[in-house]
Protein backbone atom coordinates (compact mmCIF):
# COMPACT_ATOMS: atom_id res chain seq x y z
CA UNK A 1 0.00 0.00 0.00
CA UNK A 2 1.61 3.30 -0.85
CA UNK A 3 1.39 6.12 1.37
CA UNK A 4 1.61 9.55 1.03
CA UNK A 5 0.83 11.11 4.61
CA UNK A 6 3.12 13.28 5.85
CA UNK A 7 1.85 12.59 9.68
CA UNK A 8 2.98 9.15 8.54
CA UNK A 9 6.89 10.22 7.69
CA UNK A 10 7.97 9.45 11.54
CA UNK A 11 7.28 5.56 10.67
CA UNK A 12 9.74 5.86 7.83
CA UNK A 13 12.49 6.27 10.42
CA UNK A 14 11.09 3.45 13.17
CA UNK A 15 12.56 -0.29 12.45
CA UNK A 16 10.48 -3.14 12.84
CA UNK A 17 10.81 -3.43 16.59
CA UNK A 18 9.70 0.09 17.23
CA UNK A 19 6.68 -1.15 14.71
CA UNK A 20 6.27 -4.12 16.80
CA UNK A 21 6.04 -2.64 20.15
CA UNK A 22 3.38 0.11 18.56
CA UNK A 23 1.52 -2.68 16.07
CA UNK A 24 -1.30 -3.72 18.14
CA UNK A 25 -1.96 -7.84 17.04
CA UNK A 26 -5.15 -8.44 16.16
CA UNK A 27 -3.93 -11.98 14.82
CA UNK A 28 -1.34 -14.27 16.20
CA UNK A 29 1.01 -16.55 14.17
CA UNK A 30 -1.15 -19.41 16.12
CA UNK A 31 -4.55 -18.45 15.02
CA UNK A 32 -3.27 -17.79 11.61
CA UNK A 33 -1.91 -21.07 11.36
CA UNK A 34 -4.86 -22.54 12.43
CA UNK A 35 -7.39 -20.62 10.33
CA UNK A 36 -4.95 -21.61 7.04
CA UNK A 37 -5.05 -25.26 7.84
CA UNK A 38 -8.55 -24.68 7.69
CA UNK A 39 -9.12 -23.44 4.77
CA UNK A 40 -6.57 -25.66 3.39
CA UNK A 41 -8.19 -28.51 4.33
CA UNK A 42 -11.39 -27.17 2.80
CA UNK A 43 -9.93 -26.68 -0.61
CA UNK A 44 -8.60 -30.07 -0.88
CA UNK A 45 -12.49 -31.05 -0.02
CA UNK A 46 -13.69 -28.89 -2.15
CA UNK A 47 -11.58 -29.72 -4.93
CA UNK A 48 -10.53 -33.22 -4.55
CA UNK A 49 -8.79 -34.97 -7.73
CA UNK A 50 -8.63 -31.61 -9.96
CA UNK A 51 -5.62 -29.81 -11.69
CA UNK A 52 -5.58 -26.67 -9.00
CA UNK A 53 -2.95 -23.49 -9.81
CA UNK A 54 -2.76 -21.67 -6.82
CA UNK A 55 -2.32 -17.69 -8.00
CA UNK A 56 -0.66 -15.73 -5.72
CA UNK A 57 -1.11 -11.62 -6.03
CA UNK A 58 2.45 -10.25 -5.02
CA UNK A 59 3.50 -8.87 -2.90
CA UNK A 60 1.22 -8.51 0.34
CA UNK A 61 0.43 -12.35 -0.11
CA UNK A 62 3.59 -14.83 -0.01
CA UNK A 63 3.19 -15.19 3.73
CA UNK A 64 -0.60 -16.44 3.30
CA UNK A 65 -0.14 -17.92 0.54
CA UNK A 66 2.80 -20.22 1.66
CA UNK A 67 0.69 -21.00 4.53
CA UNK A 68 -2.17 -22.85 2.31
CA UNK A 69 0.06 -24.38 -0.25
CA UNK A 70 2.19 -26.28 2.69
CA UNK A 71 -0.88 -27.45 4.63
CA UNK A 72 -2.88 -28.54 1.60
CA UNK A 73 -2.37 -32.37 0.93
CA UNK A 74 -3.25 -31.75 -2.85
CA UNK A 75 -0.46 -31.04 -4.98
CA UNK A 76 -1.37 -27.71 -6.49
CA UNK A 77 0.44 -25.75 -8.74
CA UNK A 78 1.35 -22.19 -8.32
CA UNK A 79 1.45 -19.08 -9.95
CA UNK A 80 2.15 -15.09 -9.25
CA UNK A 81 0.27 -11.96 -10.74
CA UNK A 82 0.92 -8.36 -9.68
CA UNK A 83 -1.45 -5.83 -10.03
CA UNK A 84 -0.60 -2.65 -9.68
CA UNK A 85 -3.31 0.47 -8.21
CA UNK A 86 -2.40 3.82 -9.23
CA UNK A 87 -3.30 7.00 -6.90
CA UNK A 88 -2.35 9.18 -4.48
CA UNK A 89 -2.21 7.59 -0.48
CA UNK A 90 -3.97 4.74 1.37
CA UNK A 91 -7.18 4.56 -0.79
CA UNK A 92 -6.56 2.92 -4.64
CA UNK A 93 -7.86 5.13 -7.41
CA UNK A 94 -9.48 2.31 -9.39
CA UNK A 95 -6.96 2.48 -12.14
CA UNK A 96 -5.67 -1.28 -11.81
CA UNK A 97 -2.37 -2.70 -14.04
CA UNK A 98 -1.31 -6.11 -14.21
CA UNK A 99 2.57 -5.53 -13.75
CA UNK A 100 3.51 -9.12 -13.52
CA UNK A 101 1.39 -12.07 -16.11
CA UNK A 102 1.09 -15.52 -14.80
CA UNK A 103 3.10 -18.53 -16.96
CA UNK A 104 0.61 -21.32 -16.68
CA UNK A 105 -1.88 -22.19 -18.76
CA UNK A 106 -5.45 -21.98 -16.83
CA UNK A 107 -7.61 -23.51 -19.68
CA UNK A 108 -9.95 -25.86 -17.62
CA UNK A 109 -7.69 -25.59 -14.37
CA UNK A 110 -8.73 -24.43 -10.81
CA UNK A 111 -7.64 -21.00 -10.21
CA UNK A 112 -7.21 -20.21 -6.56
CA UNK A 113 -6.56 -16.58 -6.43
CA UNK A 114 -4.74 -16.09 -3.35
CA UNK A 115 -4.68 -12.33 -1.69
CA UNK A 116 -3.92 -10.87 1.18
CA UNK A 117 -6.72 -8.86 2.08
CA UNK A 118 -9.81 -7.14 -0.29
CA UNK A 119 -10.57 -3.87 0.27
CA UNK A 120 -12.34 -1.87 -2.13
CA UNK A 121 -12.37 -4.54 -4.34
CA UNK A 122 -11.28 -2.68 -7.12
CA UNK A 123 -8.18 -4.95 -7.51
CA UNK A 124 -10.25 -7.98 -7.94
CA UNK A 125 -12.74 -6.21 -9.79
CA UNK A 126 -10.32 -5.59 -12.67
CA UNK A 127 -8.54 -8.87 -12.20
CA UNK A 128 -11.18 -11.82 -11.78
CA UNK A 129 -12.56 -10.65 -15.58
CA UNK A 130 -9.33 -10.86 -16.41
CA UNK A 131 -8.56 -14.26 -15.47
CA UNK A 132 -11.65 -15.52 -16.89
CA UNK A 133 -10.31 -14.93 -20.56
CA UNK A 134 -8.06 -17.49 -20.09
CA UNK A 135 -11.22 -20.02 -19.79
CA UNK A 136 -9.68 -21.84 -16.55
CA UNK A 137 -12.60 -24.78 -15.33
CA UNK A 138 -13.39 -22.04 -12.12
CA UNK A 139 -11.59 -19.24 -10.57
CA UNK A 140 -12.26 -18.99 -6.64
CA UNK A 141 -11.00 -16.10 -4.43
CA UNK A 142 -8.91 -17.07 -0.94
CA UNK A 143 -8.20 -14.12 0.92
CA UNK A 144 -6.54 -13.86 4.42
CA UNK A 145 -7.96 -10.80 5.39
CA UNK A 146 -11.88 -8.88 4.31
CA UNK A 147 -12.27 -5.57 4.81
CA UNK A 148 -16.08 -4.88 4.26
CA UNK A 149 -16.26 -1.34 5.52
CA UNK A 150 -14.76 0.58 2.72
CA UNK A 151 -15.90 -2.04 -0.41
CA UNK A 152 -16.95 -0.50 -3.39
CA UNK A 153 -17.16 -3.12 -6.06
CA UNK A 154 -19.21 -6.41 -4.96
CA UNK A 155 -16.25 -8.83 -4.60
CA UNK A 156 -16.92 -11.81 -1.84
CA UNK A 157 -14.55 -14.37 -1.33
CA UNK A 158 -15.03 -18.18 -1.44
CA UNK A 159 -12.79 -18.35 1.39
CA UNK A 160 -11.62 -15.92 4.13
CA UNK A 161 -9.31 -16.24 6.73
CA UNK A 162 -10.39 -13.47 9.04
CA UNK A 163 -12.87 -10.55 8.79
CA UNK A 164 -11.15 -6.97 9.39
CA UNK A 165 -12.10 -3.64 10.45
CA UNK A 166 -11.34 -0.54 8.61
CA UNK A 167 -7.80 -0.14 10.19
CA UNK A 168 -3.93 0.50 8.45
CA UNK A 169 -3.00 -2.84 9.26
CA UNK A 170 0.74 -4.38 8.99
CA UNK A 171 2.71 -7.30 8.80
CA UNK A 172 2.07 -10.96 7.82
CA UNK A 173 2.79 -9.89 3.93
CA UNK A 174 1.04 -6.43 3.94
CA UNK A 175 3.36 -3.78 4.50
CA UNK A 176 3.57 0.14 5.59
CA UNK A 177 5.06 1.94 2.23
CA UNK A 178 6.72 -1.55 1.37
CA UNK A 179 8.09 -1.87 5.19
CA UNK A 180 7.26 -4.77 7.93
CA UNK A 181 5.74 -7.34 5.56
CA UNK A 182 7.87 -9.36 7.41
CA UNK A 183 5.81 -9.33 11.11
CA UNK A 184 5.30 -13.15 11.73
CA UNK A 185 1.72 -11.82 12.69
CA UNK A 186 -1.31 -9.52 11.51
CA UNK A 187 -1.51 -5.97 13.36
CA UNK A 188 -2.59 -2.62 12.81
CA UNK A 189 -1.14 0.92 13.07
CA UNK A 190 -2.65 3.10 15.67
CA UNK A 191 -2.32 6.59 14.50
CA UNK A 192 -1.68 8.00 17.77
CA UNK A 193 0.80 5.78 18.53
CA UNK A 194 2.62 6.84 15.65
CA UNK A 195 2.61 10.16 16.70
CA UNK A 196 4.57 9.61 19.92
CA UNK A 197 7.28 7.25 17.74
C1 LIG B 1 -3.29 -4.59 -1.77
C2 LIG B 1 -3.76 -6.01 -1.53
C3 LIG B 1 -4.82 -6.22 -2.56
C4 LIG B 1 -5.36 -4.84 -2.78
C5 LIG B 1 -6.64 -4.71 -2.05
O1 LIG B 1 -2.28 -4.64 -2.72
O2 LIG B 1 -2.73 -6.94 -1.67
O3 LIG B 1 -4.29 -6.74 -3.74
O4 LIG B 1 -4.42 -3.90 -2.25
O5 LIG B 1 -7.17 -3.44 -2.20
P1 LIG B 1 -8.53 -3.14 -2.95
O6 LIG B 1 -9.51 -4.22 -2.57
O7 LIG B 1 -8.90 -1.78 -2.38
O8 LIG B 1 -8.26 -3.11 -4.41
P2 LIG B 1 -1.27 -3.44 -3.00
O9 LIG B 1 -1.69 -2.73 -4.27
O10 LIG B 1 -1.13 -2.58 -1.78
O11 LIG B 1 0.07 -4.20 -3.33
P3 LIG B 1 0.98 -5.15 -2.40
O12 LIG B 1 0.25 -6.46 -2.25
O13 LIG B 1 2.24 -5.27 -3.20
O14 LIG B 1 1.19 -4.44 -1.08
Amino acid sequence: MAVKNEKLEKLEKANKSDVAKIGKVLFTQEQITKRAKEIAAEIDRDFEGEDIILLCTLKGSILWMADIMKYMKSDAKIDFIQASSYGASTTSSGIVKISHEPTLNMYEKVVIVIEDIVDTGRTLAYLLPKLQERGPKTVKLCTMLNKNARREDHIEADYIGFEVDDLFIIGYGLDFDQRFRGLPYISYLDMEEVEKL
